[in-house]
């Protein structure tokens, strides 16, 4: 079959083979190729066993697959042969050298660039899916402007705005998807290229345009403004616990204004994922870099009170099992970042099982979709740790109960059950308010949740 377009994806993580699934699923006459240099990965994406668990995802793929979407190791052939390049490889936070623990790490990305300037043999639109610093894509362009003869490189600016557990339905219906280019004759042309693949399904007035670098930056604030709202929430619910005030009825009276709206208002053991910290920590390093020292402590101040969060929810758990965890059985429910997904970077429960083993006590992590990326997480670390999927088998014989990420299937355990098969005097801290409190407490449970009046026996 002759395609009409031919698009390539460097990166096949959790953005690129998702989103390009989805360009391959809404545009069946353009060939789709993602290529990685991970290898593993790329078999993964060719097997029955998709290397990320996503609702939707394995449908859109197994659709496209083989016949207009492909996954390739061929990175040097396939750069080559097509004309519009996504780069989604990853750009964590630099753990060395000159903005260590707070700069991006763009080693991956300008090896790509330089990748893609090496192989082409024709022009091409280069387009940002990573989130990347502002003012990247000049650096880009001044190592693909390297190229000699004809050939020319379009820089585009193009973030991606899907979360995890809902991406599917996100690349479907964005909010909005957002193309920065330069104003020139080439830029606006490339532009238009970009804007006709999401046209396909996404109405006009959903895509919008700007110049490369508030593009850049938007992804970051947005990043940023996501993660501000947790983070109020968050240092507020410690507010709560001293004054018997409850989090979830601030939460919704505050959100009923409609000029603060109501979603991302959930208290809880503090935002994880692999991007919120390394994009505000990202943030700040450009504005303490060029010069606006206030402005990046305000933005800190974001990443202070989640760490202070966790820090708080062990604290809570060692003072109200009197002090001492040392040889208690502490049953970890929930190890992924959020629910609905397989991905555990940067998880709040990657600090707190560190600091339950810190304190001596045995922990048994049970997940429905995380237990292999768990075990990665805690590889190395010292202490006694199970792994046990089965959430009432996981539970059995432990002193406590530490709900961690809000799977849905938490909220309808059996509690009873549960309950007769633990320890007593029986913990139950509730790191997400999932549960009903109440019901638990009634049970006999010693229920702590976040932002609320503990109920207890004791
Ligand atoms: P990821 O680590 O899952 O995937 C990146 C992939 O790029 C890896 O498989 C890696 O092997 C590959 N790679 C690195 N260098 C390469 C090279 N030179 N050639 C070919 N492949 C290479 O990361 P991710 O979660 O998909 O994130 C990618 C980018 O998208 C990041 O900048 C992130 O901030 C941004 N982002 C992520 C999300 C999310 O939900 N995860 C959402 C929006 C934006
Ligand atoms: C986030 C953004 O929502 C996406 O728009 C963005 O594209 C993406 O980061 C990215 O750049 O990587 P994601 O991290 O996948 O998406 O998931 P979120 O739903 O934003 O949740 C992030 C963390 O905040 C989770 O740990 C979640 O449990 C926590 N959270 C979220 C709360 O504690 N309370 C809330 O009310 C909302």
């Amino acid at each position: 079959m002759k395609f009409k377009k031919k698009i390539l994806c460097i990166g096949a993580g959790y953005v690129g083979a998702p989103s390009m699934a989805m360009i391959a699923y809404k545009c069946p006459d353009y060939r789709v190729t993602v290529v990685d240099i991970n290898h593993e990965r790329i078999d993964a994406w060719n097997s029955s066993q998709l290397p990320v668990y996503e609702p939707g995802l394995e449908r859109i793929v197994k659709e496209t697959r083989g016949k207009n979407l492909f996954f390739s190791k061929d990175i040097a052939n396939q750069i080559k042969d097509n004309d519009i390049i996504f780069v989604s490889v990853n750009t964590p936070t630099k753990t060395y050298g000159a903005g260590a623990d707070m700069a991006a790490d763009l080693q991956y990305w300008e090896k790509t660039a330089r990748q893609i300037l090496k192989y082409s043999q024709s022009s091409k639109i280069v387009i940002e899916k990573s989130t990347l610093p502002v003012k990247t894509a000049l650096a880009m362009e001044k190592i693909l402007s390297s190229a000699k003869g004809r050939i020319k490189f379009e820089v585009l600016s193009n973030p991606e705005f899907m979360a995890e557990g809902t991406a599917i339905n996100d690349l479907e219906n964005p909010d909005r998807v957002l193309i920065g280019s330069h104003e020139t004759k080439s830029g606006l042309k490339a532009r238009r290229e970009l804007m006709g693949i999401y046209a396909r399904w996404i109405p006009l007035k959903k895509i919008i345009t700007s110049n490369l670098w508030s593009s850049e930056l938007s992804k970051l604030v947005a990043n940023a403004f996501l993660a501000q709202r947790v983070s109020s929430i968050n240092s507020i619910s410690a507010l709560c616990e001293k004054t018997e005030a409850d989090i979830t009825e601030v939460a919704r009276a505050v959100g009923m204004d409609s000029r603060i709206g109501n979603k991302f208002l959930k208290a809880g053991i503090g935002f994880g994922g692999s991007c919120f910290k390394k994009d505000i920590l990202n943030l700040v390093y450009l504005c303490s870099y060029y010069g606006l020292k206030d402005v990046a402590s305000y933005w800190e101040s974001v990443v202070k009170i989640n760490q202070y969060q966790q820090e708080r929810f062990i604290a809570n758990i060692l003072n109200n099992m009197f002090g001492t965890l040392a040889g208690k059985k502490i049953c970890v429910l929930g190890f992924a970042f959020k629910a609905d997904t397989s991905d555990t970077r940067e998880s709040p429960a990657i600090y707190i099982s560190q600091q339950l083993l810190a304190e001596h006590a045995e922990i048994i992590i049970s997940d429905p979709r995380a237990l292999k990326n768990a075990a990665m997480e805690l590889s190395g670390i010292e202490g006694n740790i199970k792994y046990v999927e089965d959430t009432y088998r996981a539970a059995a014989g432990c002193h406590a109960l530490v709900i961690l990420t809000d799977w849905d299937l938490y909220r309808r355990l059996d509690f009873r059950k549960i309950y007769r098969s633990m320890v007593k005097p029986a913990f139950l801290f509730d790191g997400r308010n999932i549960i009903d409190h109440k019901k638990c407490f009634s049970i006999g449970f010693n229920v702590y949740p976040i932002g609320k009046k503990a109920l207890t026996h004791l």
